[in-house]
């Protein structure tokens, strides 16, 4: 990809999902920057095999198709670079500041205001040789909180007024650019991470994870190379590649020894 893309905009009442809609496109060719909107989805998918579900018209949800060419252990710049924009976006348009909860959610203090799912398809040809087709989705609460019980919140709330949707995509759209520019050079890449670093509020707080069959409980105090969270527990530092993360209050603690 090169400095000039182009976002070429399709928006939808209705879509099964925005990423799968991408998705199918990738594999018959579609170019970088072919963007899906859509207004309700049918089908719209989280993370970990979950559902994202959102009233008619009360969300943004969008998916961008990348063609970077990535290292598999660098792709989790991509989440990274959409989720980015989406707190650049959050800011321009709604004056709401927002962190990113690792590995991909967007918090208004500890509430979940939107979630960012990438995923790659390895065989969807039509880009430059060596790049890899990557959708990237997001969804944005923009006036529901999201499922009761969820402890999410919307930016309406969060900014105590309401929010344009076309004015929060277009924020978004702008803050994308130069960091889907920035996915192709090794300097860019590293930049992305720092920011990623920076904005990342799980860092120096104390977490549980839920690992397949058991759970990790100590310090996040750092993030890999490939986007792993390091978690400081009393057993020693380990390395988490997905899972969910819950952070503890403050006075929770991780235990008698730290
Ligand atoms: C998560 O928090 O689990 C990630 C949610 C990602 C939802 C968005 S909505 C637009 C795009 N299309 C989908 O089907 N999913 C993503």
């Amino acid at each position: 990809m090169s400095g000039d893309l182009h976002f070429d905009v399709r928006r939808f009442e209705e879509l099964d999902s925005t990423n799968s809609y991408l998705l199918d496109e990738a594999r018959r060719g579609a170019p970088a920057g072919t963007v899906a909107l859509a207004d309700h989805q049918r089908a719209g998918r989280g993370r970990l095999g979950r559902q994202w579900e959102s009233p008619p018209g009360s969300g943004l949800l969008c998916s961008v198709l990348l063609r970077p060419t990535l290292e598999p252990a660098s792709l989790y710049l991509v989440t990274a670079a959409l989720a980015l924009a989406a707190v650049d976006a959050c800011r321009d348009a709604a004056g709401v500041r927002s962190g990113i909860k690792w590995p991909n959610d967007l918090v208004v203090g500890e509430a979940k205001v939107a979630g960012v799912l990438a995923e790659a398809d390895l065989t969807a040809a039509g880009g430059p040789v060596g790049s890899v087709a990557v959708v990237a989705g997001i969804g944005v609460n923009v006036t529901w909180p999201g499922p009761p019980g969820a402890g999410g919140t919307s930016l309406a709330e969060a900014a105590g007024r309401p929010v344009e949707r076309d004015r929060l995509f277009d924020a978004l759209l702008s803050a994308l650019s130069p960091r889907v520019d920035a996915l192709d050079s090794p300097r860019g890449r590293a930049g992305l991470a720092e920011e990623l670093r920076g904005r990342c509020v799980t860092l120096g707080r104390d977490v549980r994870v839920e690992l397949a069959g058991r759970t990790v409980i100590g310090r996040a105090s750092g993030l890999t190379p490939d986007g792993h969270l390091l978690v400081d527990a009393a057993s020693g530092t380990e390395e988490v590649a997905a899972g969910d993360v819950v952070h503890l209050r403050r006075n929770e603690g991780t235990g008698p020894d730290r």
